[in-house]
């Protein structure tokens, strides 16, 4: 918690006496811990004088804030009408056995969180799979792990 408390209070103090600013606190947070944990919360709701509740409930309305630890690599599988009718199913199949994560969850080392998505705008090339900023039309299982090797976050 003191790590997290003394880094989150830095960064609230940035925004002190200014309205208008949880949801660029929040953006600020995860960018640090890549989630919104629950102890920074805490300490936004103490430091900016707003109630926990208020917090959670502006945090929870964007999808893009996360309340538990992400994979320092995405793998977001494209389930849109033109990739499902084109195999998607297939491919989530195949990214949930080669990593052992079913959709939604993050690996216990913190190195994948396996999620689907609706269009991302390449319906041409469906079905396609985004891992962190590429995408990839991915027609054949057997090559969707060497893509997401090629495509991950190192170090
Ligand atoms: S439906 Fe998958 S990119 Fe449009």
């Amino acid at each position: 918690m003191n790590n997290i408390a003394e880094r989150v209070r830095e960064i609230v103090g940035g925004y002190k006496n200014q309205d208008g600013v949880l949801v660029q606190v929040f953006e600020d947070i995860q960018d640090e811990f890549g989630y919104l944990p629950e102890d920074a919360l805490r300490v936004i709701s103490t430091e900016l004088g707003v109630s926990l509740a208020e917090i959670y409930g502006v945090a929870s309305f964007y999808a893009r804030f996360y309340f538990t630890p992400r994979g320092k690599n995405i793998v977001r599988v494209c389930t849109g009408t033109a990739c499902y009718v084109r195999g998607a199913a297939r491919i989530l199949t195949g990214f949930e056995d080669g990593l052992g994560l079913k959709d939604g969850e993050t690996s216990p080392d913190l190195k994948y969180t396996l999620e689907t998505v609706s269009c991302v705008g390449c319906c041409a090339l469906a079905p396609v799979v985004v891992v962190n900023d590429k995408t990839q039309r991915v027609l054949d299982s057997s090559k969707l792990l060497s893509f997401l090797k090629r495509s991950e976050n190192v170090g």
